[in-house]
């Protein structure tokens, strides 16, 4: 993957000291910015990047330069701070009830309808778009949460990596998730290469990357990570079977609909794991992380209905839900 075009100051500062010799990097600090913006999230993005499959044209010695790592936190510090405000902490619960508050943020999170218009209205280009901005996760499915395996041990751990195993496809490279759906992106006659729509979609859509990156690459954000883990599960199995069927209506063929088709059937057992035992037993080995996981599960539902209703409002009104390249900001 290359590097995109910088969407503002701070992600234009940052790419151009990544494109050359790792050493100092000066402060990033973005001050207060909304949620979504896209400078912010890219910026941001592109760090965390450096742990997972990085960038082409960076030295892959700039994943531990100090500087980078202190300038990062001050993104992290805006990243954390805009969703603060944006997702109010859950009552706190006793950790045995814990389970049944996930169960109440799942049901309360009705956002906007997406996954219906996708299977009974949307048309090619609409699902096309909804692949792209997925792709952002999708390509990288399950890299996240894997974060917490080792910081995980007795239940909570066990329950994590099966359900990981499940994502990673039990070891056969054609049933990985991430496989899966470069095949569904192929049927829909998109690039399915590591990245390759990083540039096209908003802010919006990164920070739902960004938030499980941050949760799971900080020890401790532990607990928020299970919780976020727990919420994508619980809310992942009706949708799924939606977006097949939009698909399967707009003549995508079996290879091209299995993705979503496995996670109907996947994510209907790994909402139990993930609830009873991951979540469950995080809570009753470390009650004081209970908030923290309900708070992570706010996260995942508030960042997933936010962008829904970008989506929705962009068709509505008849636009592009991508980002707009023309307007990206080249150096100043
Ligand atoms: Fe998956």
């Amino acid at each position: 993957m290359r590097l995109p075009a910088a969407r503002g100051p701070i992600s234009d500062q940052l790419f151009s000291r990544l494109t050359g010799p790792p050493g100092k990097v000066g402060p990033l600090d973005p001050g207060p910015l909304p949620l979504g913006d896209d400078d912010l999230q890219l910026a941001l993005f592109a760090c965390y990047e450096l742990h997972y499959q990085g960038f082409e044209e960076v030295d892959e010695r700039w994943e531990w330069e100090p500087s980078l790592l202190r300038a990062r936190a001050g993104l992290e510090r805006g990243f954390e701070d805009a969703l603060a405000l944006a997702v109010p902490r859950p009552a706190p619960v006793d950790p045995q009830h814990v389970r049944r508050a996930l169960t109440a943020l799942a049901v309360g999170a009705e956002g906007p309808p997406l996954s219906q218009f996708l299977q009974r209205t949307a048309d090619l280009g609409q699902f096309r778009e909804f692949a792209v901005h997925r792709s952002i996760y999708h390509l990288k499915e399950a890299d996240p949460h894997t974060w917490a395996i080792p910081r995980l041990h007795g239940r909570a751990k066990a329950a994590l990596v099966e359900i990981q195993a499940d994502e990673y496809g039990g070891g056969r490279r054609e049933r990985m998730h991430s496989e899966l759906f470069r095949t569904t992106l192929r049927g829909l006659g998109l690039d399915d290469s590591y990245g390759a729509h990083l540039g096209r979609v908003p802010g919006i859509t990164l920070a739902i990357s960004n938030a499980m990156s941050l949760f799971g690459l900080h020890r401790r954000l532990r607990g928020a990570l299970a919780g976020h883990l727990a919420a994508l599960e619980m809310t992942s199995s009706l949708p799924n079977r939606r977006y097949a069927t939009g698909l399967r209506r707009l003549g995508g063929e079996a290879a091209a609909t299995r993705f979503y088709e496995e996670h109907v059937q996947a994510d209907a057992v790994h909402e139990q794991i993930a609830a009873n035992d991951l979540c469950g037993g995080l809570a009753a080995a470390h009650p004081s992380l209970t908030g923290d996981i309900l708070y992570g599960a706010a996260c995942a539902l508030t960042l997933e209905r936010l962008w829904a209703g970008h989506v929705m409002d962009c068709w509505e009104r008849g636009v592009s839900s991508l980002a707009e390249l023309e307007s990206a900001v080249a150096s100043p």
